[in-house]
């Protein structure tokens, strides 16, 4: 179960974030705050606290706060973003960390290592080989994870900016699954669910104690979802899909 949240407001900067489409337009600034209220919401709604963290205007994309830290049951690991845009996004982090964590690790360079390329399945983290995350970075944070009694599992990436950008755990033994992860080797022991042609975005789904917040708009997922016994919260995330944020990018979740 998760008790905790850290989520960031986004700045007026966010007009600016990195984008792999631009055919989407610029994110609307007013909107965006409002889906980002509204997301707030929908996590409280899942019984967990939400440290809001202040807008950063120096870092456009510093509400995708997902990325800057691993939070694990017995440590919180401070990543290094390989997007050098955002690498200086973790010295924001720490504080709100050390709130929640005694013991706190970091990836130091050359590594790099994004949240969003990691995903924790009990005590097992897929880790995704992408743009953002390299070979010392994944080497790095497999030694961290040992020390606490964790296994890592890398996962080569070709098509998606992150690996929960196509894959998602929702707990009982269910994985979100889409382009190029319905047929990984490793995830096979997994129950797909999925996700329906026409709706890649919907894979980035978050479960939060027994519910699944699923984007807004997505109705072959969130039918889906809803047929495997989950109950569902849905929130817009359209201004964050023009500059490739999902759900899960929006918040550490421990
Ligand atoms: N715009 C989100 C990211 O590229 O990290």
């Amino acid at each position: 179960m998760f008790t905790h949240t850290i989520v960031r407001t986004p700045c007026k900067n966010v007009l600016n974030g990195i984008t792999s489409a631009p055919e989407l337009g610029k994110p609307d600034y007013e909107k965006a705050l409002r889906q980002h209220a509204a997301y707030i919401e929908a996590l409280k709604k899942t019984g967990v606290d939400v440290t809001v963290l202040p807008a950063n205007d120096d870092y456009p994309d510093s509400c995708f706060v997902e990325d800057v830290a691993v939070c694990t049951k017995k440590c919180a690991i401070i990543t290094r973003p390989g997007a050098v845009t955002r690498t200086g996004e973790i010295a924001f982090i720490e504080d709100a960390l050390r709130k929640f964590y005694t013991s706190i690790e970091r990836i130091q360079e050359p590594g790099t290592l994004e949240g969003g390329d990691v995903m924790m399945v009990g005590d097992t983290f897929y880790v995704g080989r992408s743009a953002r995350t390299n070979e010392e970075g994944i080497r790095q944070f497999a030694a961290i994870l040992e020390k606490y009694g964790y296994a890592c599992v890398e996962v080569p990436l070709t098509e998606v900016l992150h690996l929960k950008t196509g894959v998602n755990y929702i707990e009982n033994d269910n994985m979100l699954v889409s382009g190029e992860f319905v047929d990984k080797e490793c995830f096979k022991k997994y129950n797909h669910i999925l996700i329906p042609e026409g709706e890649a975005y919907a894979a980035n789904c978050i479960w939060m104690n027994g519910t699944v917040i699923v984007p807004e708009g997505y109705p072959g997922t969130l039918k889906a979802i809803q047929d495997a016994g989950y109950p569902t919260l849905t929130v817009d995330t359209s201004e964050f899909r023009k500059i490739d944020g999902g759900l899960s990018c929006l918040s550490l979740r421990f």
